[in-house]
C-alpha cells in the first residue's frame, strides 16, 4: 500500500505515540475477532459467557470457554503488526500500547509498555479473597478451579460486560492519550466504551489520529487518516518509510 510522504513526515516528528489496538491486530495471527463475519459474538452470546452472573450460574461452562480460547491463543504467534509496533519503540521517545485485547500478544512480541484495558486471559484471581492464580495449566484445569486459601471460585482476569475497567490502567491510558502526538487506532470497531473514548480523547488533545483497519468504522470520519488494509502489512510499510527518511 502506498503511504503518502506528508503522513510519514508528521509521524516522524512525534515524540509520544499511542497505539490503540483491538482484535483486528491479532486477526492475522489466526485469532478470531468479535464482530466480523466469523466473529465470536456472531456465534455465541456475550451475556452467557462474558458476564459475572453467568459465571456464578455455570462456572465450569464459562471456565471451559476461556480455557478453549487460551488454548487457541497459546498456539498462535504475534504477527508482523505486533512486531512493527515493538520496533517503533526504538525510533521514538515514548511509545505506549493501549489494547482492548486480552490475548497477551503485544507482551509476547516484546512491547515494553502495554496497558491492558480489558485484562489478560492468561491471568486469574479468586473472586472471594483476590489471590492471584496466573498461568494455570490449561491441561490440568478443565473445570473452574477453587482457591487454595479460601475455597472461592477462581475466574479469568478479564473485564466482563457490566464490569468496570481497571481504574488505574484506564487513568494511565487517558493520560498517555492526552500527551500523545500521534495516536494509531488499529483493528478495532471502536464501539465498546469506555475503551473507545481513548482515541477521541487523544484527538481532543491535539493528537493526529491514524486509523488502520480492513474497513471503515464508526470512528473513520473522526480520524485524520484512515488507511484501509491489513495492519500486518500497513504497519511494517509505515515503519520502513520512517526508517528510509531517518536513514536507518
Ligand atoms: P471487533 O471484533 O469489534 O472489531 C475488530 C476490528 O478489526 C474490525 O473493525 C475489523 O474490520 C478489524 N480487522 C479485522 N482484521 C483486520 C486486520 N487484519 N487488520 C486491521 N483490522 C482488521 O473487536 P474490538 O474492537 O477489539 O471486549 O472489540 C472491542 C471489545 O469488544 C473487545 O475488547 C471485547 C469485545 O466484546 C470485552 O470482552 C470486554
Amino acid at each position: 500500500m502506498f503511504i503518502n510522504n506528508s503522513l510519514i513526515n508528521k509521524i516522524i516528528n512525534a515524540k509520544e505515540i499511542v497505539f490503540f489496538t483491538g482484535a483486528g491486530i491479532s486477526a492475522e495471527s489466526g485469532i478470531p475477532t468479535f464482530r466480523g463475519k466469523d466473529g465470536i459474538w456472531n456465534k455465541l452470546k456475550p451475556e452467557e459467557l462474558a458476564n459475572f452472573n453467568a459465571f456464578l450460574k455455570n462456572p465450569d461452562m464459562v471456565w471451559e470457554w476461556y480455557q478453549y480460547r487460551r488454548q487457541i491463543i497459546e498456539e498462535k504467534q504475534p504477527n508482523a503488526g505486533h512486531y512493527a509496533i515493538v520496533e517503533f519503540e526504538n525510533l521514538f521517545n515514548n511509545v505506549t500500547v493501549i489494547t482492548q485485547n486480552v490475548d497477551n500478544l503485544h507482551n509476547r512480541a516484546g512491547s515494553k509498555k502495554v496497558l491492558e484495558l480489558h485484562g489478560n486471559i492468561e491471568k486469574n484471581f479468586c473472586i472471594k479473597c483476590k489471590t492471584r492464580y496466573d498461568n494455570l495449566l490449561i491441561s490440568e484445569n478443565k473445570t473452574a478451579p477453587k482457591c487454595k486459601i479460601c475455597g472461592g471460585l477462581v475466574r479469568p482476569d478479564v473485564v466482563w460486560f457490566g464490569e468496570m475497567l481497571p481504574q488505574d490502567v484506564f487513568n494511565n491510558a487517558e493520560k498517555m492519550a492526552m500527551r500523545s502526538d500521534v495516536c494509531f487506532v488499529i483493528g478495532t470497531s471502536a464501539v465498546v466504551y469506555p475503551a473507545a473514548n481513548i482515541p477521541i480523547i487523544a484527538k481532543q488533545y491535539g493528537s493526529l489520529l491514524i486509523e488502520i483497519n480492513i474497513t471503515n468504522t464508526e470512528l473513520s470520519h473522526y480520524c485524520d487518516y484512515s488507511l484501509i488494509g491489513n495492519s500486518g502489512e500497513i504497519l511494517p510499510n509505515i515503519l520502513n518509510e520512517i526508517k528510509k527518511l531517518k536513514n536507518i
